[in-house]
């Protein structure tokens, strides 16, 4: 292990069955005005609505409804929410829905008095929020991003062109957040299991890059072996109760900022997922999907010690008499085979990228110079005529 971290996350978090009944005791530690900020209406269909507006009811709570957080939320959205905050002296955002809803809680937080122009700030100079911020909290009824115990704000800016995440600090981490697994059986098969191969793609990010041997990437193998595992049970049967509790917990620890400790990240295969999401709309977990493939076998030979690892130690390729190269081939082909049984979207044309807006997607890739291999803009285009 090398480098220097701190590692600290201020997010309590209430998990199983019974985490509901929390709510009401979290509720009382803010002010008298809440802000219950939803989506476009799931929680209405399957009685989460009611229960949380129970708990606001039994804490005392004067709610401000705040509803039509759409999936990739946009900024204009944002700023609509920023408008409710200032107007209604909320004392706290109640984020109920998946990550989308939890990341536009965030992006309100800071920006609701912001005194500059907040996209220019926070997505694209990155800078940390000055002004005062609002408390979020979450309660999670989709799983995959991780949104519910870290500062990721994905936004996206249509009038810009860009979908762009920041990851703000620990003060804009959700206080507490509500994970009761039963919340995420009615999200449609589709979201699942995209959500299911976000969980990959953040445990992949993070594993596919540097080279010491590291504790970290150890804790990453077996949030990855349990991952397959129960996305194999879950994908066959999104009722099994066990299955789907153990992925709502991988899915928190992928991305709270505990695999990053000591390593670098890769996140290439994000900005290109989040480049397809403008342009197209799709889901995030199926724009990563539609590329990880292509990208990989490209960046392979750059990183090749740690794709054996992963054929190893991951899927339990055998690597006797064979090349370090068909080991890792072989571990690739692996994860394709896991993807095509789990039924996540193999190639981006399903999404709706095509010839005629190839060059517009690869315009909105954000080239990171970290990870095995920093690409070029024409290697971005091969990894997405290859997706196709
Ligand atoms: O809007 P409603 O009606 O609630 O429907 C949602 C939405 O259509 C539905 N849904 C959620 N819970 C449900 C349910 N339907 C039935 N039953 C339930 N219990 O699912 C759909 C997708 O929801 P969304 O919140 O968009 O999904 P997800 O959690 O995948 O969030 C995606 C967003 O998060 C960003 C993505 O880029 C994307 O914008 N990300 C955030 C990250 C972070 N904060 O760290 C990291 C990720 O890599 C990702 O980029
Ligand atoms: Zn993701």
């Amino acid at each position: 292990m090398k480098g220097n971290f701190t590692f600290h996350n201020p997010t309590r978090l209430h998990f199983g069955e019974d985490a509901m009944g929390h709510l009401v005791g979290e509720l009382k530690n803010y002010g008298t005005t809440v802000m219950l900020s939803y989506g476009g209406g799931s929680i209405k269909r399957n009685g989460i609505y009611e229960s949380v507006m129970a708990a606001l009811k039994e804490a005392g709570k004067k709610v401000v409804e705040d509803a039509g957080v759409m999936p990739n939320p946009t900024y204009e959205k944002v700023m609509e929410g920023c408008r409710l905050v200032r107007d209604n002296k909320v004392d706290l955002i109640l984020a109920v829905g998946g990550g989308s809803t939890i990341d536009y809680a965030k992006a309100v937080s800071a920006s609701a008095y912001c005194t500059e122009d907040a996209w220019q700030k926070y997505w694209v100079r990155q800078e940390s929020p000055e002004c005062p911020t609002v408390a979020v909290g979450a309660v999670l009824t989709m799983v995959g991003t991780g949104s519910e115990m870290n500062g990721g704000s994905v936004i996206t800016n249509r009038k810009e062109g860009f979908k762009r995440g920041k990851v703000f600090g620990t003060a804009l981490f959700p206080k507490f957040a509500i994970l009761n697994p039963r919340f995420t059986m009615t999200v449609p098969q589709y979201q699942m299991v995209a959500g299911f191969f976000d969980i990959m793609s953040h445990l992949m990010e993070q594993y596919f890059a540097g080279t010491a041997d590291c504790t970290t990437d150890y804790i990453n193998e077996g949030l990855m072996r349990s991952l397959i595992h129960a996305s194999r049970i879950a994908a066959k049967n999104p009722q099994d109760y066990e299955a789907r509790a153990n992925i709502m917990w991988t899915a928190t620890w992928a991305l709270n900022t505990l695999l990053k400790c000591g390593k670098g990240g890769d996140w290439e295969v994000h900005q290109i997922g989040h480049a397809i999401g403008l342009v197209t709309d799709a889901t995030h977990g199926m724009t990563l999907a539609s590329v990880s493939l292509p990208y990989y076998r490209h960046v392979m030979h750059d990183g090749l010690h740690q794709f054996v690892r992963f054929a190893e130690n991951v899927w339990g390729v055998r690597p006797e008499g064979k090349s370090d190269e068909q080991i890792a081939t072989e571990g690739l082909a692996c994860l394709e085979q896991w993807m095509k049984e789990i039924g996540v979207v193999m190639h981006s044309s399903e999404l709706g990228v095509s010839e005629a807006n190839l060059q517009q997607v690869a315009d909105a890739v954000l080239i990171l110079p970290v990870g095995y291999r920093t690409l070029t803009r024409d290697e971005v285009v091969q990894i997405l005529r290859e997706s196709m």
